[in-house]
């Protein structure tokens, strides 16, 4: 069964074609962050401009791939995401979808990004020598979502299940990083950048030969010097009612971080040079912080998010008798997390499942895989369907 997939629910317009759930036909990515860093954020009015001038050729191309790879093919479903995102951006991909599940004929099928995002690690290219195993084999599984939007842990006890158990209660991962990076003069979007430096750090490299560092393996980490902020480690107070129920030991909360960040900075700079708030500081940040100090701050920084992660992650593993940690979503791109959740994984005695570097942001090959094992909503149903901004790992709609 082929499917076509569609994304626009933030600022990547994507299409995609996957066979029987996991072999990727095609994938085309167009990424609008060039249109938003000047920002330093995602516009809305920019991304929902930029989907509706780029949605028809990125479909188009993903088509002609598709074509390229299996000519006599024929598209059995169209997918796509109906949330969570900015709803101005996912109207565009949902109007595209329904225009061309109606001119094929083929039923429609809306996807949950989250939920998408933790069918990366299943994903593999066509022509691959070796395949991804079959969901199904994998579970129960714990899925960790750690994106720019949002940081959960979900327990799915079969495919297609999702259950919420911890998450942040503020800033997600990937904000955390983003604000950070702003504040020191970084530019957008901030993890690669705050990964780089990092790495660059641990190794005593220069930060900037970005391509140098890619090609060297993570090594341990050793002790960060002492005249360095201590960052919080975002333990919610047991009984907060942000905590709308779920346990405190598996919920973390990031936006203390570049409170102490901002802090820290104003005492090695002057307040006064900086500014009062993190807006102001990160308004005018340009060589306000002396550049040495970057790597071993960032480096900490980077320790404090990843340490949260790691340890709520370990306790969620030893809540249920796991067969896999299924990680998705940008941030799973860093290095330091990578590793710090195979050993995690390693402790707890289960299968660390990743996704392929290109699979972790967003993508339309997550919506298209992920749609041939959630046919739940399909058709007529889904012809009818809202965009759903605020939708949450498991919600159906
Ligand atoms: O999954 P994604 O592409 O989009 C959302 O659904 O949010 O995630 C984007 C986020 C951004 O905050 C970006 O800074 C972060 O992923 N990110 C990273 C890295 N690469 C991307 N964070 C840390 N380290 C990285 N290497
Ligand atoms: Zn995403």
């Amino acid at each position: 069964m082929n499917i076509i997939g569609i994304e626009s629910s933030c600022d990547e317009t994507a299409c995609a074609v996957v066979r029987d759930g996991r072999e990727v036909l095609s994938s085309v990515v167009y990424t609008q962050i060039p249109l938003h860093r000047p920002y330093g954020g995602v516009v809305p009015e920019v991304a929902s401009r930029a989907h509706i001038e780029k949605i028809a050729g990125v479909i188009a191309e993903a088509q002609k791939q598709f074509r390229e790879k299996d000519p006599g093919g024929k598209i059995d479903a169209v997918a796509v995401t109906y949330g969570p995102g900015l709803a101005s951006s996912l109207i565009v991909g949902l109007n595209a979808a329904k225009g061309l599940a109606a001119g094929l004929g083929v039923p429609l099928i809306g996807i949950n990004h989250i939920e998408a995002h933790l069918h990366t690690p299943f994903l593999f290219d066509s022509g691959a020598s070796a395949a991804t195993p079959d969901p199904a084999e994998r579970m129960p599984a714990l899925g960790l979502a750690v994106s720019g939007g949002h940081t959960s842990w979900i327990d799915m006890p079969e495919y297609g299940k999702y259950e919420i158990i911890g998450q942040t209660l503020d800033d997600a991962a990937g904000e955390a990083f983003d604000k950070a990076a702003k504040l020191l003069g970084l530019g957008y979007p901030g993890g690669p950048v705050m990964d780089r430096y990092a790495k660059a750090y641990w190794l005593k490299h220069d930060p900037s030969d970005a391509a140098g560092l890619k090609g060297l393996a993570y090594p341990e980490i050793g002790k960060l010097p002492d005249e360095l902020p201590v960052f919080p480690k975002g333990h919610p107070r047991p009984g907060s009612a942000a905590l709308s129920g779920l346990d405190a030991d598996l919920c973390v909360s990031f936006s203390g971080l570049k409170t102490a960040l901002l802090r820290y900075v104003q005492k090695l700079t002057g307040a006064s040079k900086i500014g009062d708030s993190f807006a102001e500081a990160a308004a005018r940040p340009d060589g306000a912080v002396p550049p040495e100090m970057i790597p071993p701050v960032v480096a900490s920084y980077q320790e404090a998010i990843v340490g949260a992660i790691a340890d709520r992650t370990a306790r969620a593993l030893r809540r249920r008798a796991y067969r896999a940690l299924i990680v998705g979503g940008g941030v799973s791109l860093n290095g330091r997390l990578r590793a710090k959740l195979a050993e995690v994984a390693q402790a707890a005695g289960v299968e660390l499942m990743l996704a392929a570097p290109k699979n972790c942001g967003d993508n339309a090959a997550m919506i298209a895989g992920l749609a041939f094992y959630r046919r739940n909503l399909v058709g007529e149903e889904a012809i009818k369907v809202d965009v759903h901004p605020s939708l949450e790992a498991g919600d159906e709609p």
